[in-house]
């Protein structure tokens, strides 16, 4: 059983327990003896059986079981000691000896309902308030379990049969506990978390990037700062002490290096976030490339005729394609014509300058009706990444302001032959043509005539879409053709690929090149919300290749073009530029794709590969095994300089002081949750646990971070690095990354709806400020 599953199963059992011991105090009640002793009997077999299942998420991680172990489940167990040790005998004998009127007793009734209060505390307590445990929870759910018990106890006793005295000493505890609990609800959390790294002073007191703060941050930040020179060589000091040791091995050494960055951030170093924008010009080599996008409100037609009611980036969904080459200085001039909640545009694993993030309220206002907003930032990272609005982005992400961003290698030949995508409108016949078709898995990308489409999934009123079609998209490639196809997940939720047909690699993963992709047959592929893969094959002679979204739909259907020459198919291999993928031997014409009806084919010569659904029960690929290992410049065993723990759950919190069911991290809600503080070069560590029963996708803006682990188990295939990692109900995932591009960053779930309800939070580095007031989980 997965631990995910495991989390359920406890819930059920919790709530099984409850209802048994209530049952056995009702039927108590009720003097039914007989069924009465059954259901204690039964409700303590489940009570200690729990016990076992508990133990095994204790195995999983401290976080799965730490409010079951330090609070509800010894409080069950003292209710269940309790009621058995008083309830039982007198139930027994009332069952035993036909005295039914034994079993109404107060003294068999209320210890048996009183354990069917505490135990109803455990799943109420899991549901509501999760992880961590907290002395103020834990008071005011002991003081309801009291309270209960002693209204039940004056309901079923007779007048007087309880000493005054000690109903009043009762009374006053459960409600000095509850007063403490409901007390402690109001300590405000800390606004910063260091991660074990040095701690941040002139940033903790007035942390402007808080919404909540927003307020005191003009005079009191800058007072702060003009203290600063006094707090920076505190903190230089600190700096010498923390990094001597690793740096050089020499205190000398490392005071030279670090005592000028200390000595700059409190003299008046402190840089806002809008300083930190990208280059006015492209890298030697490289063009401009200018994009001029229009939010607008309008209705779109899919390829079937549908219409849809959309938010757009000029009247289209996708958005324009952005594409470019390795080097280049993109400029995207963003207007807002008429969507009222306004619109930026964020880069999507792009890891631009802090400025250009378009995060609103914390990098820049968001752009409203009327206004504009112009981005600039290089093309340094090669591969598919997409773009989308950060206001009110559950919202205007699900109506349609995003698009792709696609940049190729400067070897790999111009970007302009990514035009033919699938994100172009339906009419749009052309294909892409000449493309970097390398695997690029770290050769040199080789130009060869080739098909790549960009393929973004997306669901509009339930009904996913591949760009703009909501039909299958027909294609045809000479055979020989190197295919590359970008698949895109924009929506919330992951997405299941299924490719039939033609053997193939997953090349790249959130824009990375995997190292040794391996070749692919009968494999699910699970594409995270938010993430992308790359996927590159040769087009068959004689077989159509079907990929299937979510064993549903038939997304894109790529027919074999008989007769057309096979483009340097033979001089240019598409795939397995390296490595041991070179070496793997070709999946046999009868691997992947010969499922029913290869042989019946009705497309003239050409083989069908079946439909949607075949690769249903296809196995998924786990992509933290996949492809060859190679050197990476941090890993499991490095000195990390800060270490941060989610525990993603859901629960009541707090956000924007409206009370919540929210998707929480570390039991609280945006803006809550204590910002995460770097320093510039820091080697930073996430563990991200998942006790909810909800996937979450989980994405940093402005890093790219490498997995280390999931489950304890480590990665065993290629290096990995990802913008946004699935962690599943009931995963840990161990990732890393060092913290290189200072600014203000978002730290969120990319299932937006979660995000809009609380889990987002933000990991800043000291030292950069925003002028913005009221970053918001939008
Ligand atoms: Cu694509 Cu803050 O997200
Ligand atoms: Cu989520």
């Amino acid at each position: 059983m997965s631990v995910g599953t495991l989390i359920t199963f406890d819930l059920l059992v919790a709530v099984l327990i409850a209802a048994t011991w209530l049952g056995a105090g009702a039927a108590a009640a009720a003097r039914r003896s007989g069924i009465a002793l059954a259901l204690f009997v039964a409700a303590a077999v489940l009570s200690v059986a729990r016990a076992a299942t508990a133990a095994v998420l204790a195995g999983a991680g401290w976080w799965f079981v730490q409010e079951k172990v330090t609070l509800t489940l010894p409080l069950l167990a003292v209710a269940g000691v309790v009621a058995a040790a008083v309830a039982g005998p007198r139930l027994v004998r009332a069952a035993r000896g036909g005295r039914a009127d034994l079993a109404g007793r107060p003294a068999v009734v209320v210890p048996l309902l009183g354990a069917g209060y505490a135990a109803v505390a455990g799943p109420v307590y899991a549901l509501l308030l999760g992880y961590p445990a907290t002395w103020s929870a834990g008071l005011v759910t002991v003081a309801l379990v009291g309270a209960a018990v002693l209204l039940t106890w004056r309901i079923v006793s007779a007048p007087g049969s309880l000493p005054v005295s000690a109903a009043r000493a009762a009374v006053a505890a459960a409600l000095a506990a509850g007063l403490a609990g409901t007390g402690l609800a109001f300590v405000p959390a800390p606004e910063t978390d260091a991660g074990g790294g040095v701690p941040t002073r002139h940033l903790a007191a007035g942390h402007p990037a808080d919404g909540r703060t927003a307020g005191t941050t003009g005079a009191p930040a800058a007072d702060e700062h003009a203290t600063g020179t006094g707090a920076a060589h505190a903190a230089g000091t600190d700096t010498t002490g923390e990094h001597a040791p690793e740096a050089h091995g020499s205190g000398g050494s490392a005071t030279g290096e670090h005592a000028p960055e200390a000595h700059e951030a409190g003299a008046g170093g402190v840089r806002p976030v809008t300083a930190l924008r990208g280059p006015s010009e492209p890298a030697p080599g490289g063009t401009t490339r200018r994009f001029a996008l229009t939010a607008r409100t309008t209705t779109v037609t899919l390829s079937s005729g549908r219409r849809v009611a959309a938010w757009t980036f000029d009247g289209k969904v996708p958005g324009p394609p952005i594409t470019a080459v390795e080097g280049d200085l993109v400029e995207v001039r963003l207007r807002n014509a008429d969507v009222t909640s306004g619109v930026t545009i964020h880069w999507h694993g792009y890891d631009v300058p802090a400025g250009e993030d378009g995060v609103p309220g914390l990098t820049q206002d968001a752009v409203r009706p009327g206004q504009e907003f112009t981005y600039r930032f290089l093309a340094d990272q090669v591969g598919t990444y997409w773009y989308h609005t950060h206001e009110v982005s559950d919202i205007g992400v699900r109506k349609g302001l995003y698009g792709m961003l696609v940049v190729t290698s400067r070897a790999g030949g111009p970007a302009d032959h990514v035009s033919g995508s699938a994100s172009g409108p339906a009419s749009d016949g052309e294909t892409g043509r000449t493309q970097d078709g390398g695997a690029g898995t770290g050769g040199p990308a080789v130009s060869t005539p080739g098909l790549d489409l960009t393929l973004p999934v997306h669901t509009f009123g339930g009904v996913t879409v591949i760009g703009d079609h909501d039909r299958t998209i027909e294609r045809s490639a000479a055979p020989g053709t190197p295919v590359r196809l970008r698949l895109v997940n924009t929506d919330n939720t992951p997405h299941r690929f299924t490719l039939a047909g033609a053997p193939y690699r997953l090349v790249a993963v959130d824009g990375q090149d995997l190292n040794g992709p391996g070749e692919l047959g009968r494999v699910g592929l699970r594409l995270p919300a938010g993430g992308r893969y790359d996927l590159a094959f040769t087009m068959p002679a004689a077989r159509t290749v079907l990929l299937a979204v979510d064993d549903r739909t038939d997304g894109l259907r790529l027919s074999p073009r008989e007769g057309a020459p096979a483009p340097g198919a033979t001089s240019a291999p598409a795939l397995g530029t390296t490595g041991p993928s070179t070496s793997r031997a070709p999946v046999p014409e009868s691997g992947p794709g010969t499922a029913p009806g290869a042989g019946s084919g009705t497309a003239g010569s050409a083989g069908v590969s079946g439909s949607a659904g075949d690769g249903a029960g296809w196995p998924e690929l786990d992509i933290t095994r996949y492809g060859t290992p190679a050197g990476t410049p941090f890993g499991l065993g490095s000195r990390f300089d800060r270490r941060f723990t989610l525990v993603l759950d859901r629960g009541l919190a707090f956000s924007d002081g409206r009370p919540l069911y929210a998707h929480t991290v570390n039991g609280r809600a945006f803006p809550s949750i204590p910002t995460q503080v770097v320093r510039d070069g820091e080697l930073v560590r996430f563990t991200v646990v998942n006790r909810s029963r909800d996937t979450h996708p989980w994405h940093l803006h402005g890093h790219r971070v490498l997995v280390l682990s999931r489950d304890g188990r480590p990665t065993s295939g290629s290096p990995l690095w990802l913008d946004t990692f699935d962690v599943r109900p009931g995963e840990v995932w161990e990732v890393a990354f060092r913290a290189a591009n200072p600014g203000l960053w978002m730290n969120h779930c990319h299932n937006l709806a979660h995000a809009d309800q609380g889990m987002v939070l933000h990991l800043n580095y000291e030292d950069v400020t925003t002028p913005f007031h009221g970053a918001h989980g939008g």
